[in-house]
């Protein structure tokens, strides 16, 4: 039960939070941000938290005009630097979309799609002027995660099942249902020839205030005792918010229609390798503690270390989605070291105020407070 209102408490967070900054370089950024040859005009419904800034910065570097759409209460703080470079328009998805009215774009990118309505009022209003209609959806719709190797044409539930009287586990079937759905209204208005579908697992990267990921960065940069969760093999899946955002963009630029799964790494990884993996992005002496027995875990309520999810029937098959299609149709990933360590460097940069970190950090319930503590008790246990 907690491990799935985790699992809601992330979604929730996922689609409500999200606003920092990046003005971080990267490597993998400089060299695949030369101009495009098509140069687009590009709408976002949204664009000022998270993902949005990422794909803004990375259009203007490629010569694209980029128009956003939003409330204006989320401030652009993630590359705020190329936001003077943006039309901004107002208005509210919920009730006000005549800023978009008579107006037209070579693409639109719903991100803020947090309900089927919406995207089927926007989809249907820019249809007849508009080219292309990138919508991002979630890995979501496969919830309750049954099978290994996911691929786009799994079949995916278009309606919560009857009978679902756990509100936290309806509320994981909604999320899902209302992303599947909306991708529907999205290909209905748009038709299949000009529609983009891009399903992302967990993001991480600079910019993310939903702090699941953040964990990582900040207790590998540590050193000392860190508690590894789960059994060897289990299976994790993430990706670079960046790496997303960037494919976007040349999706669009290649007028590519279908679903995507947008997800990483490119081999599969487990939690042990991938914690191994991510440590080296820090010169200090990690003493990895494995804590593999679910029972222990579950009584210690650590249900989940993003990437990490605990292994039950409804979560089987989260980290194990294919990724083929979406590598074969130009999405590269990042290295996960610089990864870490750049959004470390975002994290304790002044894009933050201090008060941000302390919340999180400063937070006796997060899984770095208890941490210490947790790895005594699992000492002990194997002791007696
Ligand atoms: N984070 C993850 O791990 C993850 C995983 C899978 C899928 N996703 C999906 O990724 C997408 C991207 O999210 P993001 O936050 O990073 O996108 P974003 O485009 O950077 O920011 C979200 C935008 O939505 C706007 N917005 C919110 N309510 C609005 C309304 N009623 N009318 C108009 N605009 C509104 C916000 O601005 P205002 O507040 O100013 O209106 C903000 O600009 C979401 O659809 C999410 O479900 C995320």
């Amino acid at each position: 039960m907690d491990r799935l209102k985790s699992r809601r408490t992330f979604i929730k967070k996922g689609v409500l939070f999200g606003a920092g900054i990046s003005l971080l370089g990267s490597p993998l950024y400089a060299c695949t941000s030369n101009k495009s040859s098509r140069k687009l005009s590009i709408l976002i419904l949204g664009g000022t938290s998270f993902l949005g800034p990422h794909q803004i910065a990375y259009a203007i570097s490629r010569g694209h005009s980029v128009t956003t759409f939003t409330r204006g209460k989320t401030k652009p703080t993630i590359h705020a630097d190329v936001f003077d470079k943006v039309e901004q328009l107002i208005g509210d998805r919920e009730n006000d979309l005549s800023a978009l009215k008579d107006r037209s774009w070579d693409v639109v990118i719903d991100n803020s799609g947090r309900k089927t309505e919406w995207t089927r009022k926007t989809a249907t209003l820019l249809k007849e002027k508009s080219g292309l209609y990138l919508y991002i959806s979630s890995t979501g719709v496969y919830f309750p995660y049954k099978s290994d190797g996911i691929k786009e044409d799994t079949k995916v539930l278009l309606k919560t099942p009857e009978g679902v009287s756990d509100d936290i586990l309806k509320m994981n079937y909604d999320y899902g249902v209302m992303k599947a759905t909306s991708e529907l209204a999205a290909k209905k208005a748009f038709g299949v020839n000009r529609t983009i579908v891009v399903r992302p697992t967990y993001m991480f990267g600079p910019g993310d205030l939903t702090n699941r990921f953040i964990h990582w960065p900040i207790r590998l940069s540590k050193g000392g005792n860190v508690l590894v969760p789960g059994k060897k093999d289990d299976p994790v899946q993430y990706i670079d918010v960046r790496d997303v955002a960037e494919w976007c963009i040349r999706l669009a630029e290649n007028k590519t229609n279908g679903t995507f799964n947008a997800v990483g790494p490119s081999k599969s990884m487990n939690i042990q390798g991938f914690v191994k993996e991510a440590a080296s992005a820090f010169n200090v002496n990690n003493n990895l503690i494995y804590v593999n027995d679910y029972d222990f875990l579950r009584k210690n309520k650590v249900y989940y270390i993003v990437p990490w999810i605990i292994q039950d029937s409804y979560s089987y098959g989260s980290a194990r989605i294919s990724t083929e299609k979406a590598k074969e149709s130009g999405l590269v990933y990042r290295d996960l070291p610089n990864s870490i360590k750049e959004t470390y460097d975002w994290w304790y940069s002044d894009a933050l105020t201090d008060d941000i970190r302390q919340r999180f950090e400063g937070n006796p319930n997060t899984i770095l407070a208890r941490e210490q503590d947790i790895i005594k008790k699992w000492i002990s246990t194997n002791k007696k």
